[in-house]
């Protein structure tokens, strides 16, 4: 990784925030939650939430989806801390744990959990192989994966373009593609793979942002990071807009099942 220190610092947390909703570090809020669990009965079940970021998803499985348990996991400590207030706020201490963990294996016994969920954060897991092993050990016969993720088109060299705008995020990403994904899933031994483009989606919420931080927002915005932080938040958004519109950035929902 290039960055030194943490990705996500308060800073950049309040930044998202103001942009995707309290404890939202992703767009879409609870109704892509709801998008990525659609006909999945969570009630009373033992989820683990990969990449649990400020905490907003991880209540909203036990406040609004039922979940019995939620396990978040997440390598950064001002996520973890941020996701830590916001569960003590909601009252869900017994209920949701945050974990810090080093990248790597889960740290979960094997068959131990029922959902394996994610919001946009597995882009930061490179070996898409090794992360579909791991979803699989981890979940009890007849779990779930289900996930939103940032994808990439192609397995082919990135465009020029892409190369711009993965360059301009800086965000340590390993996109894959539809098709890795599907292999790596399969090859773990999940069956009944789906997979939805949301790339629709992301065209239309990336230009609604984009509005929100050149228009009158924009004091707010520079408030919380700086001008020139702001200005370059606007050039990252500005080169993800053409490859949202050629479709060479395809954030996608998954799900898949674990046999049994
Ligand atoms: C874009 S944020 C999404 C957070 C949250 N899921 C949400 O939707 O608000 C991505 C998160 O992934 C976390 N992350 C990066 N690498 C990770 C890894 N190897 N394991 C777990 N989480 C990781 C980051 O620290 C960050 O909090």
């Amino acid at each position: 990784m290039s960055h030194e220190g943490d990705l996500y610092d308060d800073r950049h947390i309040a930044f998202l925030e103001r942009l995707w909703g309290e404890g939202y570090l992703s767009p879409g809020g609870r109704d892509e939650i709801a998008r990525t669990l659609a006909g999945l009965d969570l009630s009373g079940k033992t989820v683990v939430d990969i990449g649990c970021g400020a905490g907003g998803v991880t209540v909203e499985l036990a406040r609004s989806f039922g979940a019995g348990r939620v396990i978040g996991l997440d390598v950064e400590e001002p996520v973890c801390a941020a996701a830590r207030r916001r569960v003590a706020k909601a009252g869900l201490a017994d209920r949701v744990e945050i974990r810090k963990v080093e990248p790597g294996p889960l740290p979960l016994p094997d068959a131990s959990v029922d959902m394996v969920f994610s919001k946009d954060s597995i882009v930061h897991i490179h070996d898409k192989d090794f992360l579909a092993r791991e979803a699989f050990r981890v979940l009890r016969p007849g779990g779930w994966f289900a996930a939103s993720d940032w994808l990439i088109s192609h397995d082919g060299e990135p465009t020029p373009a892409m190369k711009t705008y993965l360059a301009a995020e800086d965000l340590d990403f390993g996109m894959a593609s539809p098709d890795r994904y599907r292999k790596a899933l399969a090859g773990a031994g999940f069956v009944d793979v789906e997979m939805e483009n949301r790339n629709p989606f992301f065209r239309v919420a990336m230009r609604e942002d984009l509005a929100r931080l050149e228009g009158p927002e924009r004091a707010e915005f520079d408030k919380l990071l700086s001008p020139p932080e702001i200005d370059r938040q606007i050039r990252t958004w500005k080169t993800m807009i053409p490859v949202l519109d050629s479709g060479e950035h395809c954030p996608h929902l998954f799900r898949a099942r674990k046999p049994g």
